[in-house]
Order: C-alpha cells, then structure tokens, then sequence
C-alpha cells in the first residue's frame, strides 16, 4: 500500500530474491505508473552512460506470453539496453539494480537475466540503435509460490550462500582481509555488497579499503559481460547504502595498475 511505502534502498537489498515464478496477472495500473515513473526520474550513473529502461508487456496479440528460461507466468519484462563504450555495462548494471530495488519495494518479484536478448521479439519494442546491446532483462510481476522448479533453482545456485567477508573484503591491500563488521562506517556497505545478487551467485566482486577511498576489483578470472553486471550491482548497493547512512561519494577510475581493478568510490 502506497500510505506504507518507505523508501529505504537498504532494507529492499535485505527482502530481494531472485523470484522466477510469477501470477499470470498484468500489473495494475497504480503500480505500473509508479514503476515507470521511477524509470523516468532516475538516470545517475557512476561514469555517466545513459542506459534506457523500458517495461515491455510480455505477451503477443494472440495473448501467449514468451518463455525465457525457468521464468513462468511472467507478463512483463524491464528491459535495459546501453550503447557500448567503456564502464557502459556496469552503469547499466547499477541502475538496473537500483530499479530492482523500488521494484522489491512496490512488492513485486524480479529475477536478472544476464544473456543476449536483441533477437527476441518482444524487445523489437526497444528499437534498437545500431551500437546498442540489451546485456540484461527481468520479470516484473507479482509473485506466485516458488514451486519445485524455483526451489530447485535456488537450490543449485546456492542463492542462500554467501562468500565470508575474509574472502571478498580487504584493507590497504589483498594481504589483510577483513573480518565480518571490520569495515568501520562502510561496514553497512560492504554487507549490502555481500548480500547482492550476482551470474550464478558467483560473487566476483573483491574490495580494498584505503581510508576513504574503496576500490573495487573483479576476482581472477575473465571479466566477462556478466561479471561487469555484477560489478555494477555490487556498486549500486554500496553506493546507494552509504548515502542512506549519510555518507555521500563519487565513482572515479585510478591509476591502478591491476588487471583486475574495476573502479573507485571516494568519500566527498
Ligand atoms: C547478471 C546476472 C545474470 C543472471 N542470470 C540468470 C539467469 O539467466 N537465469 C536465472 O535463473 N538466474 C539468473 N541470475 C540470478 C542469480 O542466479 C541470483 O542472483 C543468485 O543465485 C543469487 O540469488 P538471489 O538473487 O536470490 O539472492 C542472474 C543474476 C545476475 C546478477
């Protein structure tokens, strides 16, 4: 109910799941004006790319609905799309998340969907420029019981499982891990950073605090398409989480030399 609604970036990061079940039911029409409004008025993005959203109905003229994956019942899609440039995917990846969020907080299910979506029909609605890619969608709905196929899902991703903080969260430099709650005032953000969803729950994200500037890096491997995404999001919870504890800051790119260095927030 709108009269109840609070908003509060952090405590949506702590309800949202990946929901994969949905109501065959359309938004209704409060909820959806609420939904694109937010799509509307919200645009800041770390390295200032300028992604577009869209909720795209999911269904054709004789009614059927399209089928991604494991997804059921879902009428809607949010769909994101950006035009390639550098840190283009991780904004993306940050402000698709932070529309997540508002859409846990209006109460309604989502899942990320990580893959390449162009092709698809009921995107052609996104009309498409030509250095355009869509790297991400996710239901928009209302939630129906998880099911077996939604247990089973979460079952093998391990959606319940985080890393330990000693393993994503370090001080001055990746010799001295941190211990859970160690991060001093970012310790709010570090956990939201924990807590995100990432590609197969994979948590790439690894963090060095260095005073007041907190550097992000990716883990070892490849730094995939999927792996920008879940930097952005990773990004997206920190930043949003320490804004909520009055702790405002910019994103910038240092002269790191490490092939794994993603980005850096700084204290304003
Ligand atoms: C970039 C990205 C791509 C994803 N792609 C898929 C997908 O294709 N299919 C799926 O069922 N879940 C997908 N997920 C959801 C993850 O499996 C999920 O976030 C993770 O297991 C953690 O669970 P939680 O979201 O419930 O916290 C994706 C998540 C992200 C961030």
């Amino acid at each position: 109910m709108v009269s109840e609604f609070m908003e509060s970036y952090t405590e949506w990061m702590k309800e949202r799941t990946s929901w994969r079940t949905y109501k065959n039911e359309k938004l209704e029409k409060v909820d959806r004006k609420l939904f694109e409004e937010f799509i509307a008025e919200h645009h800041v993005t770390p390295f200032g790319n300028e992604p577009r959203f869209r909720l795209v109905d999911n269904f054709s003229e004789d009614g059927k609905i399209g089928t991604y994956g494991f997804i059921r019942g879902a009428q809607h899609f949010l769909v994101g799309a950006v035009r390639e440039s550098p840190m283009s995917i991780e904004d993306l990846g940050y402000l698709f998340e932070k529309i997540i969020l508002y859409a846990t907080g209006l109460g309604l299910g989502t899942c990320w969907l990580g893959g390449t979506f162009t092709r698809k029909p009921a995107f052609e609605k996104m009309e498409l420029g030509e250095d355009e890619t869509i790297p991400a969608i996710s239901p928009v709905g209302y939630k129906s019981d998880r099911g077996l196929i939604g247990k089973a899902i979460r079952w093998t991703a391990g959606s319940r499982n985080r890393k330990p903080w000693s393993e994503l969260f370090y001080r001055d430099n990746f010799e001295s891990p941190l211990n859970n709650g160690e991060g001093g005032v970012y310790s709010v953000g570090l956990e939201m950073v924990r807590i995100a969803p990432s590609s197969s729950n994979n948590q790439p994200w690894r963090v060095v605090l260095d005073g007041d500037s907190v550097h992000f890096y990716h883990d070892e491997k490849e730094y995939s398409t999927h792996k920008q995404l879940d930097l952005g999001i990773a990004m997206c919870h920190f930043d949003l989480a320490n804004k909520e504890q009055g702790i405002p800051g910019v994103w910038s790119k240092e002269s790191i030399s490490d092939t794994r260095y993603v980005a850096t927030w700084s204290k304003l």
